[in-house]
């Protein structure tokens, strides 16, 4: 397989869209799409063309100032307020969404005054930071978590924490790349991840561009692969970290911490700052998307699978307590339990 060059999201070259590749294409179609009004941004985060937190809150970085190009002067502050609040509303769980989009609604709310095109041009430039930021946050993430395996390890991983789902390194598959940019033998258990299958289609594709031996399973099969002793390590990134280390991640992330706690297994929560949340006192406060049932019955199936209109329950995203998580990997290192007391620490 060849090394691709993965451009997650970027401006067009003229600056007039928000370019992204199309992650439900992948792995069999490598598709860029140019995005430039506000219901096709919005589509695009809700049927994760675009998805991973730390990257819904690039990309909507990147969206808000696109959208801003097009404000008038007089509408300005309330197309900005509206289009924010839209954005905002796609998915629920992943902080970075949010946080992203309300950093950029304050830089132009603390402008107010200034001429629109200057307003504008500093949007286009903390795009660019809460992008650039992203890029460093998790290269330091892929170091202090590599620093944590040993050669020959196997881990794994659970839904895509990697470049896609982030910027370069990704979070929880970081040090995995890391490893073999350095001739560092780490191999990785891919958990398919259903409903979705981000495992499948995106984790598996980025290890083998990357060149890291990886091993497909189907998400019931962790337990096994775990009691033969053939896991050391389990890796995950966060869409949303409470203040006690409550991690809200892909659902099935806290059954595998779980079976990990059993067969004395450790679990690493991989995510830069920008998914902690001090605001949210624990996982019981964090908002769980829920999706169509049409992703369990029938989606990646040539004919349903399921009795039509049976019940289906589809939340995205699990908690994992913080009692399950031996060590949380941020951008400023390695942090250990007590965690309420250590985030805050560092991160209040
Ligand atoms: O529904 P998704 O695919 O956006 O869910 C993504 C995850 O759960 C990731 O593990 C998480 O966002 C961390 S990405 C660095």
């Amino acid at each position: 397989m060849t090394k691709e060059k993965i451009q997650n999201i970027a401006l067009s070259p003229d600056g007039s869209a928000v370019r992204i590749l199309d992650q439900t294409r992948l792995p069999g179609e490598v598709v860029y799409i140019n995005l430039r009004d506000r219901e096709a941004m919005y589509e695009a985060v809700k049927a994760l063309r675009v998805r991973g937190a730390p990257a819904i809150g690039i990309f909507a970085a990147y969206c808000v100032y696109v959208l801003a190009k097009g404000y008038g002067e007089d509408e300005f502050f309330a197309r900005l307020d509206d289009d924010c609040d839209y954005l905002i509303s796609c998915r629920p769980t992943a902080v970075n969404l949010a946080r992203q989009t309300e950093r950029m609604r304050t830089l132009a709310h603390g402008m107010e005054g200034k001429p629109v095109p200057e307003i504008v041009e500093a949007l286009g430039r903390e795009a660019r930071a809460i992008h650039d930021e992203d890029i460093a946050m998790c290269r330091a993430i892929a170091e202090a978590g590599l620093s944590l395996l040993h050669e020959g390890d196997t881990v794994l991983t659970h839904c895509n924490a990697g470049p896609l789902a982030t910027s370069e390194y990704g979070t929880g598959l970081g040090p995995l790349l890391l490893a073999a940019e350095r001739g560092v033998d780490i191999r990785a258990y891919v958990d398919e991840t259903r409903p979705l299958l981000q495992g499948a289609r995106l984790t598996a594709w980025e290890l083998m561009n990357a060149g890291v031996d990886c091993t497909l399973i189907c998400d019931n099969m962790a337990a096994l692969a775990m009691r033969e002793g053939r896991i050391q390590a389990v890796l995950a990134g966060c869409d949303r970290m409470a203040a006690n280390g409550d991690a809200a991640n892909k659902i099935g992330t806290s059954g595998a911490a779980i079976i990990a706690r059993h067969y004395g297994v450790p679990v690493y929560i991989l995510l830069p700052s920008s998914t902690i949340d001090l605001a949210c006192p624990t996982g019981a406060d964090i908002p769980i998307e829920i999706r169509d049932g049409e992703e369990i019955r029938s989606l990646w199936y040539e004919r349903p699978m399921a009795p039509a209109g049976v019940k289906c329950w589809d939340p995205a995203f699990d908690v994992t307590d913080h009692e399950l998580i031996t060590a949380i990997v941020t951008e400023k290192g390695v942090v250990r339990p007590p965690y309420d007391v250590n985030l805050q620490k560092l991160f209040g």
